[in-house]
């Protein structure tokens, strides 16, 4: 596949957002699993709501909020919800572990080894500037990444096209020559529909998406992409 750069989406993707699970387990037993479900759902909720509704507007949506700070309501509104009581100190650990979610295992070999083919490499996601550069960090990854692109510059959220389209003036390049990987569903649908190549990583085995055009490819795990570059 003849490609200028690999782009990934960040959360899901390259970090797991369910390892804050364990931690949400130990704070509030029994409800690990469904607080970090319910959190990740809101958080993406709210990113569509601000885009959905201000769309048009050249400053971007008048309802832009941070990610960082969309993470903190969707915290807190999960909490609210299964009835869990979040103090400050609950709070400020669980958004700490957002800082340090775990990485997919093969994630760091893949980077490596693209690293090495001198393929340009960058994340593009909704997070902030301060919480990717944590989380990168955290995993060692910033070694291997040519730029992180944040939505944080056009004040909208995927899948809006101005999202996408940060990829392209990074690299200077044309649509088909960027292969998108993301593990999120609808990231690789809204990705290929706005024109990129797309690599779905299929963690879970979920069935592909019933409307819109495929990604350009499925796999499993991060390592599949590397089949495709050689
Ligand atoms: C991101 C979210 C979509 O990293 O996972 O952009």
């Amino acid at each position: 596949m003849a490609i200028k750069a690999v782009v990934f989406d960040a959360y899901g993707t390259l970090f797991d957002v369910y390892s804050v699970g364990v931690l949400a387990e130990e704070l509030f037993p029994g409800n690990g699993q469904a607080l970090s479900q319910i959190w990740r759902d809101k958080q993406i909720e709210y990113t569509r709501l601000i885009t959905q509704s201000d769309p048009h507007n050249p400053q971007g949506s008048q309802y832009y909020l941070p990610f960082e700070e969309i993470t903190r309501c969707a915290l807190r509104y999960a909490c609210k919800r299964l009835s869990l009581l979040l103090n400050d100190d609950k709070e400020r650990q669980l958004m700490d572990a957002y800082n340090q979610l775990t990485p997919f295992p093969e994630n760091l070999s893949v980077l490596q080894a693209l690293h090495e083919k001198k393929i340009n490499t960058a994340i593009l996601s909704n997070g902030s500037h301060e919480m990717l550069n944590k989380v990168v960090k955290a995993a060692g990854f910033d070694a291997y990444l040519n730029a992180i692109l944040t939505v944080e510059p056009v004040r909208l959220f995927k899948t809006a096209p101005e999202t996408y389209n940060l990829a392209l003036n990074q690299f200077a390049c044309h649509k088909q020559d960027i292969l998108f990987v993301s593990s999120n569903g609808w990231d690789a649908l809204g990705a290929t529909w706005f024109g990129f190549k797309t690599f779905w990583v299929n963690r879970y085995n979920f069935p592909l998406e019933e409307i819109g055009p495929h990604p350009t490819k499925v796999g499993r795990q991060l390592t599949d992409i590397l089949d495709l570059l050689n």
